[in-house]
């Protein structure tokens, strides 16, 4: 069976999640799903990101010990992809013993290598980056760009990976695999970064400035930098019980922010050095704003999925997200722009023809589908090929713009062809293909849209007294329902009044 690993960035746990979290493991779910539907043996591993300085201050300011803060921030993580049915294989936690010791057992072989070298550093230091940072990082006016919060002078002997020697290595493979970053547009500044030499790492922090991390092998006075650790995880956790390994991954989702140079740079070079493959591909998504602006903590625009989920639903939530951001780009989250979809898209297009298509087999046909065969396809070849060329390259929002043409053209046939008068004139038989027609439509769509809206899907197929089986050879197949008694109408998605106001 062919096999499919998907893995998403690993949230930090200084704060509990946001809709940018959120999003981004809908997305890996959302294509994770639709890969075993696919017939793939999937792999979707997904976690969180426990040491550092943030979680450390974090921690300290709750008056909580780091690991009671971690385990505390972590469960409501676990909590909110529940709700929104977020069906990971693995969950990684980097403080889990056995990512602990891989990680050790890395940097003591590229140390006993000879690629960690220690030396004095002197620099400028951007406490919330946890980085240290160059000349070249500030503003043309000289102050510190925003990203990086207070920047503090510092002098510190410390560890570094030599990256220099991978510099050439990387830049080539970049240029040639022009869709190992996607979308390829991301590409340019980094292969422009790549152009000048590339400094040494520095991969430990002295225990007297932060505690909260992987202690180094070879120097237990130093613990690792939180980068080198949480990137590891992405092998640590991929080996299965016997040992053998899922990795490389096929796609690597991660947000705009941490692919220069976290990605796109440390990655690499320390795939290199270990003599580990490369990701299969880098797939980059942009940022949910906040009515135009950056979200952010201090802020306070963060926007918190908890009270969309609880008043729209988990399925409107994953819906709104997939449909309204154009993968690798920004959106904008709106209310309004919430309300509109819920009640156009889903009420209004999706669950209208589900529950049209129900009622008229109950009121014309006793509940039963007609023994008929299909007057036509509305859910045809052209719209399954559009579907699986986007799901596969990541493209959800087109994806559904397919199926949404079909789903608004099933509409448009009930108009068209009008059940209620073809039942008063007494026109039975094209009365029953126009209801067999539309009950394989919605069994179509159904499969199709059981990616993006599990739950519904679900219910569509228990509507139709079809199994919970999503896999896609299924829309090829034809006649299914003939005859099947089926459930009478029931709303997908209720009406709603007024949506929630966010705080700011
Ligand atoms: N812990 C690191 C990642 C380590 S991966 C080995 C980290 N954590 S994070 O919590 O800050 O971000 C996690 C993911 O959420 C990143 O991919 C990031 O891009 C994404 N998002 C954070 N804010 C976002 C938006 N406003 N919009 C969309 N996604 C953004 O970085």
């Amino acid at each position: 069976m062919k096999r499919f690993f998907i893995t998403t960035a690993i949230d930090y746990v200084n704060g509990k999640p946001h809709l940018g979290h959120a999003y981004e493991k809908i997305l890996a779910d959302v294509l994770a799903r639709f890969q075993r539907n696919q017939g793939r043996d999937v792999l979707f591993l997904t976690g969180v990101d426990e040491h550092g300085q943030k979680v450390q201050q974090s921690a300290r300011a709750a008056n909580k010990a780091p690991q009671a803060f971690c385990d505390e921030m972590t469960a409501h993580f676990i909590a909110l992809w529940k709700r929104l049915d977020i069906r990971y294989d693995r969950f990684a936690r980097t403080t889990l013993e056995a990512h602990q010791s891989y990680v050790r057992g890395c940097l003591q072989r590229l140390y006993d290598e000879g690629k960690i070298v220690f030396k004095d550093h002197v620099g400028f230091y951007s406490v919330r980056q946890e980085q240290f940072v160059t000349e070249k990082d500030r503003n043309a006016d000289g102050s510190w760009p925003e990203i990086y919060g207070e920047v503090v002078e510092m002098r510190e002997p410390n560890y570094f990976f030599v990256m220099e020697p991978y510099r050439e290595r990387i830049r080539e493979r970049i240029v040639r695999e022009e869709n190992w970053i996607e979308p390829t547009f991301r590409r340019k500044e980094l292969l422009t970064l790549l152009e000048e030499p590339l400094e040494p790492l520095c991969i430990s922090r002295p225990k007297s400035r932060v505690e909260w991390g992987i202690p180094l092998p070879f120097d237990e006075q130093y613990v690792t930098y939180v980068w080198f650790d949480a990137l590891l995880n992405y092998i640590s956790f991929a080996f299965n019980a016997d040992g053998t390994s899922r990795w490389p991954a096929d796609i690597q989702l991660i947000g705009k922010d941490i692919l220069i140079p976290a990605h796109g740079i440390y990655w690499p070079a320390m795939l290199i050095a270990l003599g580990l493959e490369w990701p299969r591909r880098l797939l980059v998504h942009g940022w949910w704003m906040n009515r135009g602006a950056k979200m952010s903590k201090s802020i306070g625009n963060v926007v918190d999925p908890v009270p969309y989920i609880e008043h729209w639903g988990a399925d409107a939530f994953r819906y709104f997200v997939m449909r309204e951001m154009v993968t690798g780009q920004d959106a904008d989250f709106s209310d309004e722009r919430f309300a509109d979809r819920y009640s156009f898209d889903l009420a209004n297009d999706w669950g209208n023809l589900v529950q049209r298509t129900l009622s008229m087999v109950h009121r014309y046909r006793g509940g039963c589908v007609p023994q008929s065969a299909e007057e036509m396809e509305l859910v045809d070849d052209e719209c399954c090929e559009i579907y699986l060329r986007c799901m596969e390259n990541g493209q959800v929002h087109a994806a559904l713009e397919a199926v949404w043409s079909r789903i608004q053209r099933a509409n448009r046939y009930v108009e068209e062809r009008a059940p209620w008068r073809l039942a008063k004139e007494q026109r039975l038989e094209e009365l029953d293909r126009v209801l067999v027609t539309l009950c394989e439509a919605i069994r179509r769509i159904g499969l199709l849209l059981e990616p993006v809206m599990p739950t519904t899907s679900r219910k569509v197929m228990g509507f139709l007294g079809e199994p919970e089986d999503f896999s896609f050879g299924r829309i090829r197949q034809t006649e299914v329902l003939k005859g099947r008694v089926i459930s009478p109408a029931e709303p997908l998605f209720p009406r709603k009044e007024d949506g929630v106001r966010m705080e700011k």
